[in-house]
Protein backbone atom coordinates (compact mmCIF):
# COMPACT_ATOMS: atom_id res chain seq x y z
CA UNK A 1 0.00 0.00 0.00
CA UNK A 2 0.98 3.61 -0.61
CA UNK A 3 1.26 4.50 3.10
CA UNK A 4 1.55 8.50 1.58
CA UNK A 5 -2.00 7.90 -0.40
CA UNK A 6 -3.74 6.22 2.57
CA UNK A 7 -2.51 8.74 5.27
CA UNK A 8 -4.13 11.45 3.51
CA UNK A 9 -7.06 9.42 1.89
CA UNK A 10 -8.48 7.78 5.28
CA UNK A 11 -11.59 7.15 3.56
CA UNK A 12 -9.89 4.62 0.40
CA UNK A 13 -8.84 2.02 1.89
CA UNK A 14 -8.85 -0.20 -1.32
CA UNK A 15 -6.26 1.79 -3.37
CA UNK A 16 -3.20 0.83 -3.81
CA UNK A 17 -1.05 2.50 -5.77
CA UNK A 18 2.19 -0.13 -6.29
CA UNK A 19 4.10 1.19 -9.35
CA UNK A 20 2.29 3.87 -10.46
CA UNK A 21 -0.64 1.75 -11.62
CA UNK A 22 -4.16 2.00 -9.74
CA UNK A 23 -4.55 -1.34 -8.37
CA UNK A 24 -7.70 -2.56 -5.83
CA UNK A 25 -9.49 -5.27 -4.32
CA UNK A 26 -10.78 -5.53 -8.32
CA UNK A 27 -7.93 -5.66 -10.17
CA UNK A 28 -6.59 -8.43 -8.16
CA UNK A 29 -9.73 -10.28 -7.81
CA UNK A 30 -10.63 -10.35 -11.66
CA UNK A 31 -6.92 -10.91 -12.29
CA UNK A 32 -6.76 -7.70 -14.26
CA UNK A 33 -4.29 -4.43 -14.81
CA UNK A 34 -6.77 -1.34 -14.40
CA UNK A 35 -10.23 -1.45 -12.17
CA UNK A 36 -12.14 -0.76 -15.27
CA UNK A 37 -15.28 -2.77 -16.44
CA UNK A 38 -16.80 -1.89 -20.27
CA UNK A 39 -21.12 -1.90 -19.55
CA UNK A 40 -22.85 -4.97 -21.08
CA UNK A 41 -24.22 -2.46 -23.53
CA UNK A 42 -27.13 -4.46 -25.43
CA UNK A 43 -26.29 -4.40 -29.29
CA UNK A 44 -23.53 -2.12 -29.16
CA UNK A 45 -21.42 -4.02 -26.47
CA UNK A 46 -20.20 -6.63 -29.40
CA UNK A 47 -16.99 -9.16 -29.05
CA UNK A 48 -14.81 -6.67 -30.27
CA UNK A 49 -15.13 -4.09 -28.11
CA UNK A 50 -15.09 -6.65 -25.08
CA UNK A 51 -12.10 -8.14 -26.85
CA UNK A 52 -10.51 -3.95 -27.04
CA UNK A 53 -11.04 -3.31 -23.59
CA UNK A 54 -9.64 -6.77 -21.77
CA UNK A 55 -6.81 -6.35 -23.88
CA UNK A 56 -5.96 -3.02 -22.54
CA UNK A 57 -6.02 -4.42 -18.96
CA UNK A 58 -9.79 -3.34 -18.15
CA UNK A 59 -12.51 -6.34 -17.97
CA UNK A 60 -14.88 -6.07 -21.52
CA UNK A 61 -18.53 -7.30 -20.92
CA UNK A 62 -20.50 -8.32 -24.23
CA UNK A 63 -24.27 -7.29 -23.88
CA UNK A 64 -26.50 -9.65 -23.76
CA UNK A 65 -29.79 -7.12 -23.81
CA UNK A 66 -32.57 -8.92 -24.62
CA UNK A 67 -30.96 -12.09 -25.27
CA UNK A 68 -30.68 -12.97 -29.19
CA UNK A 69 -28.90 -16.34 -29.32
CA UNK A 70 -27.67 -16.23 -32.78
CA UNK A 71 -26.52 -12.54 -32.21
CA UNK A 72 -24.68 -13.78 -28.72
CA UNK A 73 -22.76 -16.68 -30.24
CA UNK A 74 -21.66 -14.10 -33.55
CA UNK A 75 -19.99 -12.04 -30.81
CA UNK A 76 -18.77 -14.41 -28.45
CA UNK A 77 -16.53 -15.59 -31.68
CA UNK A 78 -16.05 -12.21 -32.66
CA UNK A 79 -14.04 -12.04 -29.06
CA UNK A 80 -11.69 -14.41 -30.06
CA UNK A 81 -9.44 -16.10 -27.01
CA UNK A 82 -9.74 -12.40 -24.73
CA UNK A 83 -11.08 -13.05 -21.57
CA UNK A 84 -14.45 -11.32 -21.24
CA UNK A 85 -17.82 -11.81 -19.85
CA UNK A 86 -21.51 -10.93 -20.63
CA UNK A 87 -24.44 -9.27 -18.89
CA UNK A 88 -28.27 -10.13 -18.92
CA UNK A 89 -31.35 -7.90 -18.18
CA UNK A 90 -32.54 -9.93 -15.61
CA UNK A 91 -36.47 -9.61 -16.44
CA UNK A 92 -35.86 -10.46 -20.16
CA UNK A 93 -33.01 -13.71 -19.28
CA UNK A 94 -36.41 -15.20 -17.27
CA UNK A 95 -38.47 -15.71 -20.25
CA UNK A 96 -35.06 -17.14 -21.91
CA UNK A 97 -33.44 -19.09 -19.41
CA UNK A 98 -31.34 -21.43 -21.34
CA UNK A 99 -29.56 -18.75 -22.68
CA UNK A 100 -27.15 -18.75 -20.12
CA UNK A 101 -26.07 -21.86 -19.65
CA UNK A 102 -25.34 -20.98 -23.88
CA UNK A 103 -23.21 -18.23 -22.24
CA UNK A 104 -21.69 -20.27 -19.30
CA UNK A 105 -20.61 -22.71 -21.91
CA UNK A 106 -18.10 -20.03 -23.09
CA UNK A 107 -16.59 -19.80 -19.98
CA UNK A 108 -17.09 -16.13 -19.20
CA UNK A 109 -14.71 -14.26 -16.46
CA UNK A 110 -17.92 -12.92 -15.13
CA UNK A 111 -21.80 -12.69 -15.79
CA UNK A 112 -23.45 -8.75 -14.82
CA UNK A 113 -27.15 -9.32 -14.22
CA UNK A 114 -29.32 -6.41 -14.07
CA UNK A 115 -33.01 -4.97 -13.61
CA UNK A 116 -34.37 -7.64 -11.84
CA UNK A 117 -34.19 -10.85 -9.77
CA UNK A 118 -30.62 -12.62 -9.02
CA UNK A 119 -31.55 -15.73 -7.44
CA UNK A 120 -32.87 -17.48 -10.11
CA UNK A 121 -29.33 -17.31 -11.90
CA UNK A 122 -27.09 -16.49 -9.22
CA UNK A 123 -25.76 -19.88 -8.15
CA UNK A 124 -25.64 -21.23 -11.38
CA UNK A 125 -22.99 -18.60 -12.75
CA UNK A 126 -21.16 -19.13 -9.09
CA UNK A 127 -21.20 -22.49 -9.90
CA UNK A 128 -19.11 -22.70 -12.90
CA UNK A 129 -16.69 -19.87 -11.23
CA UNK A 130 -17.59 -16.87 -12.73
CA UNK A 131 -17.57 -13.97 -10.94
CA UNK A 132 -21.18 -12.82 -9.94
CA UNK A 133 -21.83 -9.13 -10.78
CA UNK A 134 -25.32 -7.77 -9.78
CA UNK A 135 -25.68 -4.00 -11.04
CA UNK A 136 -28.34 -2.21 -8.65
CA UNK A 137 -29.64 1.29 -8.16
CA UNK A 138 -30.47 1.65 -4.58
CA UNK A 139 -29.56 0.31 -1.04
CA UNK A 140 -32.69 -2.20 -1.12
CA UNK A 141 -31.10 -3.59 -4.03
CA UNK A 142 -27.82 -3.67 -3.33
CA UNK A 143 -28.84 -5.86 0.38
CA UNK A 144 -31.20 -8.28 -1.93
CA UNK A 145 -27.31 -8.79 -4.31
CA UNK A 146 -25.38 -9.77 -1.62
CA UNK A 147 -28.27 -11.92 -0.34
CA UNK A 148 -27.56 -13.76 -3.51
CA UNK A 149 -24.49 -13.87 -3.49
CA UNK A 150 -22.84 -11.04 -5.40
CA UNK A 151 -19.60 -11.23 -6.04
CA UNK A 152 -19.45 -7.39 -7.55
CA UNK A 153 -22.02 -4.70 -6.64
CA UNK A 154 -22.38 -2.08 -9.32
CA UNK A 155 -24.02 0.93 -7.94
CA UNK A 156 -25.68 2.40 -10.83
CA UNK A 157 -26.47 5.99 -10.56
CA UNK A 158 -29.05 8.08 -12.44
CA UNK A 159 -26.29 9.61 -14.54
CA UNK A 160 -25.70 6.62 -16.47
CA UNK A 161 -26.82 6.07 -20.03
CA UNK A 162 -29.72 3.18 -20.51
CA UNK A 163 -32.07 2.46 -17.83
CA UNK A 164 -31.59 3.19 -14.67
CA UNK A 165 -34.15 4.33 -11.60
CA UNK A 166 -33.40 7.87 -9.57
CA UNK A 167 -30.23 7.96 -7.29
CA UNK A 168 -27.62 10.00 -7.94
CA UNK A 169 -23.73 8.18 -8.25
CA UNK A 170 -22.39 10.57 -5.95
CA UNK A 171 -24.50 9.48 -3.00
CA UNK A 172 -25.38 5.40 -4.08
CA UNK A 173 -21.75 4.74 -4.15
CA UNK A 174 -20.51 5.87 -0.74
CA UNK A 175 -23.90 4.72 0.90
CA UNK A 176 -23.14 1.71 -0.44
CA UNK A 177 -19.64 1.52 0.28
CA UNK A 178 -20.29 2.05 3.76
CA UNK A 179 -23.08 -0.94 3.43
CA UNK A 180 -20.52 -3.63 2.11
CA UNK A 181 -18.03 -2.47 4.76
CA UNK A 182 -20.12 -3.75 7.78
CA UNK A 183 -22.81 -6.40 6.20
CA UNK A 184 -20.38 -7.83 3.66
CA UNK A 185 -17.19 -7.26 3.43
CA UNK A 186 -15.33 -9.56 0.68
CA UNK A 187 -17.85 -8.06 -1.63
CA UNK A 188 -16.59 -5.87 -3.84
CA UNK A 189 -18.22 -2.88 -5.07
CA UNK A 190 -18.38 -1.09 -8.47
CA UNK A 191 -19.52 2.76 -9.32
CA UNK A 192 -21.42 3.34 -13.27
CA UNK A 193 -23.25 6.12 -14.06
CA UNK A 194 -21.20 9.53 -15.65
CA UNK A 195 -17.80 8.16 -15.18
CA UNK A 196 -16.04 8.93 -18.70
CA UNK A 197 -12.53 10.35 -17.76
CA UNK A 198 -9.63 10.20 -14.63
CA UNK A 199 -11.46 12.54 -12.88
CA UNK A 200 -14.21 10.03 -12.53
CA UNK A 201 -12.05 7.00 -12.33
CA UNK A 202 -10.20 9.19 -8.97
CA UNK A 203 -13.54 9.97 -7.72
CA UNK A 204 -15.51 6.83 -7.76
CA UNK A 205 -12.09 5.30 -6.23
CA UNK A 206 -12.70 7.73 -3.44
CA UNK A 207 -15.94 7.31 -2.73
CA UNK A 208 -15.27 3.75 -1.68
CA UNK A 209 -15.74 1.86 -5.19
CA UNK A 210 -13.19 -0.93 -5.76
CA UNK A 211 -13.30 0.10 -9.57
CA UNK A 212 -15.97 1.63 -12.29
CA UNK A 213 -18.14 0.21 -15.04
CA UNK A 214 -17.85 2.43 -18.30
CA UNK A 215 -21.19 2.65 -20.46
CA UNK A 216 -21.49 5.68 -22.52
CA UNK A 217 -17.83 6.76 -22.80
CA UNK A 218 -17.23 2.76 -24.56
CA UNK A 219 -20.03 3.09 -26.31
CA UNK A 220 -18.43 6.33 -28.08
CA UNK A 221 -15.68 3.94 -29.33
CA UNK A 222 -14.64 2.85 -32.75
CA UNK A 223 -15.34 -0.66 -31.76
CA UNK A 224 -18.71 -0.19 -30.40
CA UNK A 225 -21.27 -1.56 -32.63
CA UNK A 226 -23.31 1.98 -33.08
CA UNK A 227 -23.94 3.13 -36.36
CA UNK A 228 -21.88 6.76 -37.52
CA UNK A 229 -25.30 9.01 -37.15
CA UNK A 230 -25.89 8.27 -33.28
CA UNK A 231 -21.82 8.56 -32.69
CA UNK A 232 -22.01 12.10 -34.85
CA UNK A 233 -25.07 13.06 -32.61
CA UNK A 234 -23.59 12.17 -29.26
CA UNK A 235 -20.26 13.99 -29.78
CA UNK A 236 -22.26 17.08 -30.66
CA UNK A 237 -24.35 17.05 -27.46
CA UNK A 238 -23.68 18.21 -23.99
CA UNK A 239 -24.53 16.68 -20.91
CA UNK A 240 -27.57 18.69 -20.41
CA UNK A 241 -28.76 16.64 -23.63
CA UNK A 242 -30.18 13.73 -22.02
CA UNK A 243 -33.02 12.72 -20.03
CA UNK A 244 -34.91 9.73 -18.63
CA UNK A 245 -37.92 8.29 -20.37
CA UNK A 246 -39.99 5.71 -20.97
CA UNK A 247 -40.83 6.35 -24.87
CA UNK A 248 -37.98 4.08 -26.00
CA UNK A 249 -39.79 1.47 -24.34
CA UNK A 250 -42.86 2.06 -25.25
CA UNK A 251 -42.19 1.98 -28.85
CA UNK A 252 -40.28 -0.73 -28.97
CA UNK A 253 -43.41 -2.87 -26.88
CA UNK A 254 -40.76 -3.58 -23.98
CA UNK A 255 -42.18 -4.48 -20.64
CA UNK A 256 -39.83 -2.88 -18.55
CA UNK A 257 -40.67 -3.14 -14.94
CA UNK A 258 -42.44 0.49 -13.74
CA UNK A 259 -39.31 1.38 -11.51
CA UNK A 260 -37.04 1.34 -14.46
CA UNK A 261 -36.62 4.57 -17.29
CA UNK A 262 -34.09 4.91 -20.02
CA UNK A 263 -31.85 7.81 -20.12
CA UNK A 264 -31.46 8.99 -23.95
CA UNK A 265 -30.08 11.77 -26.13
CA UNK A 266 -33.64 14.67 -26.38
CA UNK A 267 -33.84 14.07 -29.99
CA UNK A 268 -36.66 15.01 -31.78
CA UNK A 269 -38.43 11.90 -31.41
CA UNK A 270 -37.84 11.64 -27.82
CA UNK A 271 -39.23 15.19 -27.79
CA UNK A 272 -41.93 14.38 -29.37
CA UNK A 273 -43.58 11.47 -27.34
CA UNK A 274 -42.13 12.29 -24.18
CA UNK A 275 -44.88 13.31 -21.74
CA UNK A 276 -47.76 12.00 -24.21
CA UNK A 277 -46.72 8.40 -23.79
CA UNK A 278 -50.21 7.50 -23.83
CA UNK A 279 -51.07 8.72 -26.99
CA UNK A 280 -47.85 7.16 -28.03
CA UNK A 281 -49.65 3.47 -27.04
CA UNK A 282 -52.26 4.10 -29.23
CA UNK A 283 -52.53 0.57 -31.11
CA UNK A 284 -52.92 2.61 -34.77
CA UNK A 285 -49.73 5.31 -33.42
CA UNK A 286 -47.58 2.96 -31.80
CA UNK A 287 -47.95 0.54 -35.03
CA UNK A 288 -46.23 3.55 -37.01
CA UNK A 289 -43.92 4.66 -34.55
CA UNK A 290 -42.66 1.20 -34.29
CA UNK A 291 -41.96 0.39 -37.58
CA UNK A 292 -40.29 4.46 -38.45
CA UNK A 293 -38.01 3.98 -35.11
CA UNK A 294 -36.61 0.71 -36.20
CA UNK A 295 -35.90 1.88 -39.34
CA UNK A 296 -34.06 4.94 -37.93
CA UNK A 297 -32.62 2.97 -35.03
CA UNK A 298 -30.85 0.93 -37.27
CA UNK A 299 -29.78 3.58 -39.77
CA UNK A 300 -28.15 5.69 -37.09
CA UNK A 301 -30.89 8.65 -38.18
CA UNK A 302 -30.55 9.72 -34.64
CA UNK A 303 -33.41 12.57 -34.86
CA UNK A 304 -36.23 9.97 -35.80
CA UNK A 305 -34.59 7.88 -32.63
CA UNK A 306 -33.55 7.72 -29.64
CA UNK A 307 -30.23 6.94 -28.54
CA UNK A 308 -28.90 5.85 -25.19
CA UNK A 309 -26.58 7.43 -23.59
CA UNK A 310 -25.65 8.98 -20.24
CA UNK A 311 -24.63 12.56 -18.56
CA UNK A 312 -21.15 11.50 -19.74
CA UNK A 313 -22.09 11.94 -23.27
CA UNK A 314 -20.98 16.02 -22.36
CA UNK A 315 -17.41 14.60 -21.85
CA UNK A 316 -17.58 12.52 -25.33
CA UNK A 317 -15.53 14.42 -27.57
CA UNK A 318 -14.25 12.24 -30.21
CA UNK A 319 -14.77 8.21 -31.13
CA UNK A 320 -11.38 6.49 -30.10
CA UNK A 321 -10.47 3.04 -30.27
CA UNK A 322 -11.39 1.30 -26.77
CA UNK A 323 -7.90 0.89 -25.75
CA UNK A 324 -6.80 4.77 -26.29
CA UNK A 325 -9.83 5.56 -23.96
CA UNK A 326 -8.90 3.07 -21.31
CA UNK A 327 -5.37 4.21 -21.39
CA UNK A 328 -6.58 7.63 -21.33
CA UNK A 329 -8.43 7.49 -18.25
CA UNK A 330 -5.89 5.42 -16.12
CA UNK A 331 -3.55 8.01 -16.80
CA UNK A 332 -5.54 10.74 -15.86
CA UNK A 333 -6.75 8.67 -12.80
CA UNK A 334 -3.29 8.39 -11.83
CA UNK A 335 -1.92 11.56 -12.34
CA UNK A 336 -5.10 12.74 -10.08
CA UNK A 337 -3.90 10.14 -6.96
CA UNK A 338 0.11 11.22 -7.78
CA UNK A 339 -1.13 14.88 -6.89
CA UNK A 340 -2.99 13.83 -4.41
CA UNK A 341 -0.20 12.06 -2.05
CA UNK A 342 2.41 14.65 -2.76
CA UNK A 343 0.00 17.54 -1.84
CA UNK A 344 -0.22 15.27 1.86
CA UNK A 345 3.29 14.96 1.84
CA UNK A 346 5.08 18.66 1.46
C1 LIG B 1 -26.01 2.49 -25.00
C2 LIG B 1 -26.21 1.85 -23.66
C3 LIG B 1 -26.84 0.62 -23.58
C4 LIG B 1 -26.98 -0.02 -22.34
N1 LIG B 1 -27.52 -1.26 -22.30
C5 LIG B 1 -27.49 -1.96 -21.16
C6 LIG B 1 -27.90 -3.33 -21.13
O1 LIG B 1 -28.33 -3.90 -22.13
N2 LIG B 1 -27.81 -3.99 -19.95
C7 LIG B 1 -27.31 -3.39 -18.81
O2 LIG B 1 -27.21 -4.02 -17.80
N3 LIG B 1 -26.98 -2.08 -18.81
C8 LIG B 1 -27.01 -1.37 -19.94
N4 LIG B 1 -26.62 -0.07 -19.95
C9 LIG B 1 -26.25 0.59 -18.67
C10 LIG B 1 -24.82 0.23 -18.27
O3 LIG B 1 -24.78 -1.05 -17.73
C11 LIG B 1 -24.21 1.19 -17.24
O4 LIG B 1 -24.94 1.17 -16.06
C12 LIG B 1 -24.11 2.63 -17.68
O5 LIG B 1 -23.70 2.74 -19.02
C13 LIG B 1 -23.12 3.38 -16.80
O6 LIG B 1 -23.24 4.75 -16.95
P1 LIG B 1 -22.48 5.61 -18.08
O7 LIG B 1 -23.26 5.36 -19.31
O8 LIG B 1 -22.57 6.99 -17.59
O9 LIG B 1 -21.09 5.09 -18.19
C14 LIG B 1 -26.51 0.61 -21.16
C15 LIG B 1 -25.89 1.87 -21.27
C16 LIG B 1 -25.74 2.49 -22.49
C17 LIG B 1 -25.04 3.82 -22.55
Amino acid sequence: MNAKLLTCLPYVNHVDRAEGAVQTRLTKRLGIEHPIISAPMGTAAGGRLAAAVSSAGGLGLIGGGYGDAEWLEREFEAAGHARVGCGFISWSLAQKPQLLDMVLAHEPAAVMLSFGEVAPFGQRVKAVGAMLVCQVQTLAMAREAVAAGADVVVAQGAEAGGHGVERATFTLVPEIADYLSGAAPDTLLVAAGGVADGRGLAAALMLGADGVLVGTRFWASTEALVPPGFHTAAVAADGDSTLRTTVVDIVRRYGWPAAFTARVLKTRFAMDWHGRESALAEPATLEHEEARFANAFKAGYADEACVFAGEAVGLVRDIAPAGEILGRMVREAENLFGKASGMRST
